[in-house]
């Protein structure tokens, strides 16, 4: 049996607008999922999740997601299995064992569907255990590649390459395009996670985006405008400006709003959070429900979040240096 671990991610700024094109950076943070892998004599899979949300909810199923014993949407426990089929196909591939069956035993830090990039996690270290558990080793670059095919084709075709390379690598990335790279010497940024207990749906999310950017021009402004502030924000981290960053965090959370993929919740946390005092908030991910970030040295903005209601959890979350490892 082969183990692996990678982490979740908080985004900085960028996300929609980086799936046509702009520049992304996701920060990997200190929460991971956790997958075991054994080879099973027969071709058959078996997948038995735990934890996959911070208060814990079970996911168990066998080959047939739909008999699923599972108290959370049925629309996420299928996208949840439909990353780890995808994981298992792209482990066949490179460990040249198009037949090989699994036991796949999953646990999980990271909420599902939340914007902390719990599926890239999940999907980076099963198909790194499971390749290794064909005897196949693959380079960080190599897996982060085979877990966006896999993103690609759930999120039917709709998936940048941020959230699997940020998870594949560990650290700040910056995404845009192909074009994947690690940020050097990034200052210290205190993240304080809050959490609304809930999940949007990627797909459907990045659709709506699609959907408004196609009919208005103001909206294909609105994604460009979220490129030009994240080079700006790029420039602020490597001059150490955290003041600047936290205001572009301000700003790209209404730009996001704009593009309708904020929440009531994800609105209520991240006045909460700029109402304690944070440098900057912003909603993480693909909205609609989940997480928000924002940076806070002390302990204010956590403290704020947790008495915010519609705010479940709220967490320090460190910057994670490393990705992808094994257990
Ligand atoms: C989802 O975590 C981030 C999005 O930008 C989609 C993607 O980059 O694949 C909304």
């Amino acid at each position: 049996m082969e183990t692996s671990s990678a982490p979740g991610k908080v985004y900085l700024f960028g996300e929609h607008a980086v799936v046509y094109g702009e520049p992304a950076v996701p920060c990997a943070i200190q929460r991971r999922a956790t997958v075991s892998v054994e080879e099973r004599a027969d071709e058959r899979i078996r997948v038995e999740a735990d934890d996959l949300s911070l208060d814990g909810f079970t996911v168990t199923y066998g080959e047939d997601p739909d008999e699923a014993d599972v108290d959370v949407p049925g629309a996420l426990v299928e996208a949840a299995t439909g990353y780890v089929d995808g994981a298992v196909e792209q482990a066949r591939e490179a460990g040249g064992a198009p037949d090989a069956g699994f036991n796949v035993e999953i646990s999980s830090e990271i909420p599902l569907g939340a914007g902390l990039g719990s599926s890239a996690a999940v999907v980076v270290a099963g198909i790194d255990a499971a390749t290794r558990e064909l005897g196949v080793e693959l380079s960080a670059e190599e897996l982060a590649e085979r877990a966006y095919r896999v993103e690609h084709d759930v999120q039917e075709g709709q998936a940048s390459r941020a959230d699997t390379f940020c998870s594949a690598v560990g650290g700040a990335v910056r995404v845009e395009g192909d074009d994947c790279r690690r940020v050097r010497d990034v200052p210290e940024l205190p993240f304080v996670v809050g959490y609304d207990g809930g999940a949007g749906d990627t797909g459907e999310l990045v659709a709506g985006v699609r959907a408004r950017r196609d009919r208005y021009g103001f909206a294909a402004d609105t994604v460009s405008a979220i490129g030009d502030l994240v080079r700006q924000g790029t420039r602020a981290l490597r001059d150490e400006d955290i003041a600047q960053v936290g205001e572009l965090m301000d700003f790209n959370h209404g730009l996001l709003s704009a593009l309708g993929v904020s929440s009531r919740s994800l609105e209520a946390m991240v006045w909460a959070a700029r109402d304690a005092g944070a440098t900057g908030a912003k909603l993480t991910g693909a909205g609609g429900g989940g997480c928000i970030v924002a940076l806070d040295e002390t302990t204010s903005t956590r403290h704020a979040l947790e008495y915010t209601p519609g705010c479940e959890a709220a967490f320090r979350a460190e910057l994670d240096p490393e990705g992808v490892r094994r257990v």
